[in-house]
């Protein structure tokens, strides 16, 4: 095993099908190994950078026609006509419901691996990122959480070891994004959060700080980090470098591929960075982030999607996969929250936002083709004898895009509105064309995630699978009607694919569409997927652990416990079953590990546009 910061290592061997290894590669969740469809993507980087002007896609299926399916949706209306007040409510069971999930599964860390980056629950014990120690990776990944959640008893001793026991000071290559967005956008949280909370008994409707200072050893750890990290900006593009050794300070590249880095891991520094820098006012921090959006929209690719990898000495995208999911998704993301965090002022992020957004539409959006199901898919670059590139569209879907359903509804109420605030749910009136676009997408989005929850434990799977007319599939016995795990057999090792990871991307799109609309369906849906984690996932000794395949009962689990399951997944899970005086999505904006940050106006011009 490579000891680098190739956090959420995977087993590849684990992988029988063909051809989904590439995607096991993913940003959010970066893996140092190598596969060969990653390696048939790269082959393409000597063709050169922009055979992307003969921009031609291969359709499998047929092109989403939009008209087809707007106003169509069933039973889940994307457009409540109710004028009546939504009165959002505690739900105190099933909140303490989480809040105990959260003990069950923190109790058990701190017993068995208190300090560890990484928790394994069933082998009950913690290990480091790397060799030379760890950076604090669960512990400050946790902070907000218990402070949201009223919990003053684990707060307090996760303080004490992020003052006592924390040290940057590690010989090792660490992963540039991971870092980012757990550690220092953690740290981050919690210096905001420090002032307001903990509340043994959380009153959030008077938002008002109860300490006069927010707790300054959380900044002074994030500046640490922030300067040792510096160095990753310092290529001839300005893009990051993948890693970066924090006590030599010194950017590294991904070992496996010198000169990329991926779309997401460039684009997705930029909240915390900028944070950084607007509480400091010192601007450095701001304008390196800064620096990399305007490298990667210069970079634009004439159909506006964005491959996902970059070279980083260039500045230009490389032939690579186009995709919402791993090494793309919190790129699409960030272009919404860059433009949310600064309080709607920095209208560059808004057009670029825009841009990808149409493209996603006219490119990425489609129809499973026997039930209607709305997915988006992946192009995936071919060559022929020519030496041409044309674009395959792949209807497979991972488990990561589901962040887009929350996002893209998001984007409609601030994007695409016509007032300030618009209703909850918005009425017929107070978005754009492109708004209701948006939303509608957003609203199908989530509801093909859920049905991707139709399984035997009722969690998603990793990754699927569409159907459309040219799979071959139709009169095959036990054909599927609209989705399926690839390589998945009866009676077979369950496929790489058909794991669940304790991923948080459906509850977070939950989360967002609850508090857009007060539908009480989302909180319903919530709730299913808790129980399911609860029933499926749970360790008796303590934690909880990835399961190998969702379609099986009583299936194998795998001794590991994901650190965004106690920052990301039990965090929104907690914030659907409270009412919308917590965190406010017109306050604050979270990063992509869930780490709520506040909205401000900024006081730093930015000169980029
Ligand atoms: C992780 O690193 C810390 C700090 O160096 C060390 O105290 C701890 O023992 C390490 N844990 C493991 C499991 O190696
Ligand atoms: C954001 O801007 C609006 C006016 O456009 C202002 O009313 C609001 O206070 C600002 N929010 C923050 C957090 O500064």
């Amino acid at each position: 095993m490579s000891q680098t910061a190739g956090l959420r290592k995977r087993k590849k061997d684990a992988s029988p099908s063909e051809s989904s290894s590439a995607q096991h590669q993913d940003a959010r969740r970066t893996d140092t190994h190598g596969s060969a469809k990653l390696m048939y993507t790269l082959a393409f980087i000597g063709i050169g950078l922009l055979s992307y002007f003969n921009f031609s896609i291969i359709y499998d299926s047929a092109k989403l026609v939009l008209d087809e399916w707007i106003g169509s949706s069933d039973h889940w209306d994307a457009t409540p006509s109710s004028d009546d007040f939504v009165q959002f409510q505690v739900d105190e069971d099933k909140r303490q419901a989480v809040v105990n999930a959260f003990r069950h599964a923190w109790s058990a860390y701190e017993r068995d691996a208190m300090g560890d980056d990484e928790y394994h629950p069933i082998s009950m014990k913690g290990t480091n990122l790397t060799a030379a120690g760890g950076i604090g990776y669960t512990v400050i990944d946790s902070l907000d959480t218990m402070l949201i959640m009223g919990l003053t008893d684990e707060y307090s001793r996760a303080r004490r070891w992020v003052d006592t026991k924390l040290s940057f000071d590690r010989d090792a290559n660490f992963n540039t994004f991971e870092t980012t967005i757990r550690v220092l956008g953690g740290l981050l949280s919690a210096f905001h959060l420090s002032s307001y909370l903990p509340h043994s008994s959380p009153s959030w409707r008077s938002l008002a700080p109860t300490f006069p200072h927010p707790d300054r050893l959380y900044l002074d750890k994030a500046i640490e980090l922030a300067n040792l990290m510096l160095p990753v900006f310092d290529t001839p593009s300005g893009l990051p470098t993948s890693q970066i050794n924090l006590a030599q300070q010194r950017g590294a590249p991904n070992t496996e591929f010198p000169d990329l880095i991926s779309t997401a891991e460039a684009g997705t520094l930029q909240l915390e960075f900028r944070q950084l820098s607007e509480i400091t006012g010192d601007d450095i921090y701001w304008k390196r982030a800064e620096k990399v959006m305007s490298v990667i929209k210069t970079a634009r690719l004439p159909h506006g999607l964005a491959s996902i990898f970059m070279s980083q000495d260039a500045g230009q995208f490389v032939t690579s996969a186009i995709r919402l999911g791993s090494r793309g998704d919190s790129f699409y993301e960030y272009l919404l929250k860059q433009y949310l965090q600064t309080n709607r002022t920095e209208l560059v992020y808004r057009d670029m936002y825009d841009d990808s957004m149409q493209a996603i539409h006219n490119h990425l959006v489609q129809k499973s083709y026997k039930t209607g199901l709305l997915y988006t898919s992946e192009l995936i670059p071919e060559q022929n004898h020519e030496g041409e590139v044309s674009w395959r569209l792949t209807p497979k879907q991972d488990h990561l895009v589901c962040f887009l359903g929350g996002s893209l509804m998001l984007g409609a109420t601030t994007t695409g509105a016509l007032v300030q605030p618009v209703s909850i749910p918005p009425k017929p009136d107070e978005l754009t064309l492109t708004g209701w676009r948006d939303w509608k997408t957003g609203v199908e989005l989530i509801k093909t995630c859920m049905r991707t929850h139709d399984t035997a434990t009722g969690l998603a799977p990793e990754m699927v699978h569409f159907r459309i007319p040219s799979d071959g599939m139709d009169g095959q016995e036990f054909a599927p009607e609209d989705w399926y795990i690839k390589g998945a057999r009866p009676g077979e090792e369950a496929a790489f694919d058909a794991r669940y990871i304790l991923r948080p991307e459906t509850v977070e799109s939950l989360f967002i569409a609850y508090r857009l609309t007060g539908d009480p369906r989302y909180r319903d849906s919530a709730w299913s997927i808790f129980q399911a984690i609860d029933k499926h996932c749970k360790v008796d000794t303590g934690g909880y652990a990835s399961i190998m395949n969702v379609d099986e009962l009583n299936s194998r689990q795998e001794d590991k416990m994901e650190t965004f399951f106690l920052s990301e997944t039990l965090k929104y899970l907690y914030l659907i079953f409270s009412d919308d005086s917590i965190l406010p999505l017109d306050k604050y904006v979270f990063n992509t590990e869930a780490h709520p940050l506040p909205i401000f106006n900024p006081t730093i011009p930015t000169g980029f546009s």
